[in-house]
Formats: C-alpha cells, structure tokens, sequence
C-alpha cells in the first residue's frame, strides 16, 4: 500500500497497536531507517512481535516500539523507531507512552532504556521520567547512530 503523504496532520490518524506477521516487512523498513534491522545480530539477538507495538496509520506502519520484561519488576526496552518522513509529529512519544504504561499495568517497576543520540537522551529525561544511570555499554556491531560507539543507559522507576 502508498505511503500516506507526510506533509498532513498524522497525529488524530496514527493508531498504536499490536503487531502482527503480516507488519514485518513495514516493521524492517522502518527499523532500517535508524539502522536498527540487524535482528539477529550480536546488538538485537531476536526482536518478538508478541513485546511490540506498531503506530498505524491508515493501514502502514510508520512506527515501532519494543520492549522485554526481565523479572517481575524490571524492564527494558528494545527498539523504538519512527519513519523519518514521520519524525516529530508524537508517533514516538505515543508509542513510547503505551510501551511505558503497559509495562507500568503489569507491575513493572524499573524501566531501563539505552539510547545513542543525546537528543534522544534528552527527550527520555524531559517527557518520561527517565534519570541517567551512569553506565555507558560499548557496541559490540553496528547498530544505531555509527558514530557513537556507546549507548547510555538511563531508568525511569514507573
Ligand atoms: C527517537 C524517535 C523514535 C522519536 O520519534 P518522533 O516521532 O520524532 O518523536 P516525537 O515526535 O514524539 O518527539 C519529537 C521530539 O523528540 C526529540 N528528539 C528525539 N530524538 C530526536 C532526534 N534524533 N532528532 C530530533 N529530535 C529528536 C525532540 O525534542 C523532538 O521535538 P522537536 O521535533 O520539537 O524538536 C525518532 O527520532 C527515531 O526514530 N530516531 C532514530 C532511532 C532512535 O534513536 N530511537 C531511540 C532509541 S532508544
């Protein structure tokens, strides 16, 4: 299906909704887009449908969020990324939001999130509750920014 034109208000139109076999192809464009398809990789070893959302609008996926439960009350996330034609419309932060309060419903308590963009940093900390740990983990591929050799690991206690 067409890609729906960017330039028009997406927001009243993006649905946040499970995955399902049939978005992967979108899913993997999408992903490519912020050079986070390397699934199967050493940086994503696997990347299950069942512990995603997708933003939908209108029938194509222009956005995904993952996430992994650790124990009963620790989390991380996985993967978040928004078609670059659909950047800083909210698709991100309302796939964030719904991962987070998911998350949060099932009694999570600890959410940690690493990221390679300090901009990305930034928006974790201002619209999330996100504090920095400290830690910086090495990439050990590529994946992500390839000019940042690091991710920074942040936490927001939900
Ligand atoms: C991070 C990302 C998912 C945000 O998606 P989005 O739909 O643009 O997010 P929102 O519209 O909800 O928020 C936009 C705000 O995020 C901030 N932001 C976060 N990352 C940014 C980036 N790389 N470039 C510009 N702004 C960014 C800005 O404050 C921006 O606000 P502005 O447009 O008023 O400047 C998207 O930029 C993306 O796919 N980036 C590449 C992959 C990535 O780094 N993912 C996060 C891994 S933890």
């Amino acid at each position: 299906m067409a890609k729906p034109a960017p330039n028009q208000d997406v927001k009243p139109a993006v649905k946040i909704r499970r995955a399902t076999e049939a978005d992967w192809p979108r899913i993997m464009e999408v992903l490519e887009g912020a050079n986070f398809h390397h699934i199967g990789g050493p940086e994503m070893p696997s990347f299950p449908l069942s512990d995603c959302f997708v933003a939908d609008l209108e029938g194509v996926v222009i956005g995904v969020g993952g996430y992994r439960i650790l124990d009963e009350t620790t989390a991380k996330t996985t993967l978040l990324a928004v078609d670059p034609a659909y950047r800083g419309r909210n698709v991100g932060g309302a796939l964030h939001q719904t991962r987070q309060d998911f998350l949060r419903d099932q009694g999570i308590k600890e959410l940690y999130t690493n990221a390679d963009d300090e901009r990305v940093v930034e928006w974790y900390l201002r619209f999330f509750g996100y504090q920095r740990t400290g830690k910086v983990i090495p990439k050990v591929a590529s994946f992500g920014r390839d000019d940042k050799d690091e991710w920074i690991n942040l936490v927001a206690k939900l």
